[in-house]
């Protein structure tokens, strides 16, 4: 048994705790990251890859941004692709001048334990039975076990950094919490290639079988995505249905230049809209996907933890410089306004995009009538864009 002291104990090391710790160590407060995974782990799994613009102003304030401006592609617009034709939605134009970055939540995070590593912050991989203590007092623990040994963290807050499945909040008092869920009755199937990508920007398509994406990494890694059923199972998938699949629901000039290829990844990832409420329980604070989940349509999962960890981390700041609970006590409430705008946002576009059986032909109709308004009406595209480019933060 051993124990250690810091500032700050971090529980996870996915985009949310790692770029915490990053903010942290700028302004001069100590902290430790627990992740039970190891680091291989962690960049083993595929996620989304755009960034708004305020994300790529916190990833170059923690320092980190360089490779991102040199990799990451800057796309002003996307596509809607629907009844055999594809609209564009000109972002760019629309909000005047904001664009977004696209660059994997990969390379966000190799980035992140790159900086990490490289200032020598400790990150204890590997560690299991994580557990917060006593967060109702000044003088919260976090113990974990590591090669059979007990540790115990001995800090002044506990950042729940550890996802939708982690201890954070499954530690706080069920009664203490609000939940608001809604699981969707479809998946993703989600294939990363090296191929060339088939149009220069991400193309959105709602079709009579479905879903489908067309994102990507580079000029020469794509990933697409066809909506599922959930409980499909991957090997249920050869690469050449993936491909039919997908160019059936794109229009035809996109079918016809489409490239396919080998697939080097291929998962199915279920939909959900998750919030739990407050997200500060006294002195553990919840950020990303440990408090609220968004459907992957508007790509907001990555931002929306960035936003938590740029209030979070200047509410630490401030409570270590100015001696002020302020930010510490605003911290719920500030980020759960932006939440609650992402998580609607992602709601309307995901139930705009997919097919649901259960509302029938008359669904169908209302969401091609809505999409035909979309791209005709500046004030409804403009809507769409601001929420997509990235909602400005409050005053
Ligand atoms: N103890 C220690 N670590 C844990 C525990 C635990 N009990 N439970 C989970 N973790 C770790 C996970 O292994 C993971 O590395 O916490 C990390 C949480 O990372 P993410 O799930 O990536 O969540 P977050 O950092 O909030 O990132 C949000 O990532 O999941 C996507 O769509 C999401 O884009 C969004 C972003
Ligand atoms: C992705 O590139 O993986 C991606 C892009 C946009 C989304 C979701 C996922 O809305």
């Amino acid at each position: 048994m051993s124990t250690q002291r810091t500032q700050v104990a971090i529980i996870g090391a996915g985009p949310a705790g790692l770029l915490l710790g990053q903010l942290l160590h700028r302004a001069g407060i100590d902290n430790v990251i627990l992740e039970r995974q190891t680091g291989d782990y962690v960049l083993g799994r595929i996620r989304a890859g755009v960034l708004e613009q305020t994300t790529c102003d916190l990833l170059d304030e923690a320092g980190v941004g360089e490779r991102m401006h040199a990799e990451g592609m800057v796309h002003g617009g996307f596509e809607l692709c629907f009844g055999g034709a594809r609209h564009r939605i000109d972002m760019h134009g629309l909000t005047g001048g904001k664009h977004v970055t696209v660059y994997g939540q990969t390379e966000v995070t190799r980035d992140l334990m790159a900086a990490r590593a490289a200032a020598g912050l400790p990150t204890i991989y590997g560690a299991k039975d994580v557990a917060p203590h006593g967060f109702d007092t000044d003088h919260p623990t976090v113990s974990y076990t590591l090669d059979g040994v007990v540790h115990t963290v001995a800090c002044d807050f506990i950042a729940g950094c550890d996802g939708y499945h982690g201890v954070s909040r499954a530690s706080v008092p069920p009664k203490a919490l609000s939940i608001y869920e809604k699981v969707y009755q479809f998946g993703w199937l989600g294939v990363l290639a090296d191929t060339p990508p088939v149009a220069h920007e991400l193309i959105y398509s709602n079709h009579e079988r479905g879903f489908a994406l067309c994102s990507m990494r580079s000029t020469t890694r794509t990933r697409y995505y066809v909506q599922c059923p959930l409980h499909d199972k991957v090997e249920q998938w050869s690469d050449a249905a993936f491909w039919d699949e997908l160019r059936r629901r794109l229009d035809p000039a996109a079918a016809e230049a489409l490239v396919t290829g080998p697939s080097i990844e291929k998962s199915i990832a279920p939909l959900r809209s998750f919030v739990a409420e407050p997200m500060r329980f006294g002195t553990l604070f919840l950020a990303g996907d440990s408090a609220h989940i968004v459907p992957p349509t508007g790509a907001k999962g990555l931002n929306l933890a960035a936003a938590d960890v740029r209030f979070l981390s200047r509410a630490f700041i401030e409570f270590y410089a100015e001696k002020s609970r302020a930010g510490i006590d605003h911290y719920s409430e500030k980020c759960l306004r932006r939440v609650w705008k992402a998580e609607r946002f992602s709601w309307w576009f995901t139930g705009l995009m997919h097919k649901f059986p259960e509302t029938g032909a008359i669904g169908q109709k209302l969401q091609r009538a809505e999409l035909d308004y979309l791209v005709g009406s500046r004030a409804a595209s403009t809507a769409m864009a601001e929420n997509y480019v990235g909602l400005p933060f409050e005053a």
